[in-house]
């Protein structure tokens, strides 16, 4: 069942967005060469609890740290802990916030110093191809059609799409339903209605789509070991243009 959001509860996620949204750019600018990725982890903790809320991933499922913060050929999930960013590193940032009852969630990529021009491309192209999606969240359209704008954006360009992770809805769940594949035929699935909130979050690699998970049974890593990059925005469907709920200009 896709549960429509009423115009308080859309206030509500405002503020979760709007947090989750501030932290996800507390810890892109605390990438930098021998920041470890448990002090980003820390820092973004404390301004998340600060404000009063909760970081939704720690604890959830037995994850145990408050970000992902994925290094390179690290897909999502990665674990913060002792390991230092590098110059030239690529490092994905995924955020989660429970704010008076509702959940944000966004992720981005960053780079520490200075990356090869394909690492940066492709930290860019993860990034247009959600604005790629996000151009089809209206009503008329459906969910496939967000997912294969996205799926078309990326593989333009030359990359691949992960399959075995998806984007979803979000609200007083970290994980509603529909979900949100990043790739797949247009006209297919739900229509699109005022109302839903979605994350939609590509996972773009440099090489082939196909990921594994490590032995801490999180970290999701490429399987030809190419670099990957991630980003996500909680997203409002209104009867006009759509709504990023992760943003800071509202
Ligand atoms: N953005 C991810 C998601 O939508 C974050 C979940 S990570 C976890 O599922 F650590 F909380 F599992
Ligand atoms: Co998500």
């Amino acid at each position: 069942m896709i549960l429509l959001k009423s115009s308080r509860e859309i206030e509500t996620m405002r503020l979760a967005g709007r947090l989750a949204d501030r932290a996800r750019r507390l810890a892109g600018e605390m990438v930098a060469p021998g920041v470890t990725t448990a002090e980003i982890d820390r820092e973004v903790q404390r301004l998340i609890e600060a404000e009063g809320a909760v970081p939704a991933f720690l604890g959830y499922r037995g994850y145990p740290k408050s970000v992902c913060i994925s290094v390179n050929e690290e897909v999502i999930h990665g674990i913060p802990g002792k390991r230092e960013i590098r110059a030239s590193d690529l490092v994905s940032v995924d955020v989660g916030v429970l704010h008076s009852g509702f959940y944000g969630d966004c992720a981005a990529t960053f780079w520490a110093g200075v990356v090869t021009e394909e690492a940066q491309r492709l930290a860019e192209v993860a990034r247009e191809s959600f604005f790629a999606g996000f151009a089809c969240c209206k009503e008329g359209y459906r969910i496939s059609d967000v997912s294969h704008a996205i799926q078309a954006y990326a593989e333009q360009h030359g990359f691949s799409v992960v399959r075995d992770f998806v984007g979803h809805g979000i609200g007083r769940s970290l994980h509603e339903s529909p979900e949100v594949p990043n790739y797949g035929e247009p006209g297919r699935g739900v229509r699109l209605r005022a109302g839903m909130t979605l994350a939609i979050e590509p996972m773009i690699n440099a090489g082939g789509y196909a990921v594994r998970v490590l032995a801490d049974d999180w970290t999701v890593v490429t399987a030809d070991g190419s670099l990957s990059a991630h980003y996500e925005n909680t997203v409002l469907i209104t009867d006009g243009e759509p709504e990023i709920l992760t943003a800071s200009n509202h």
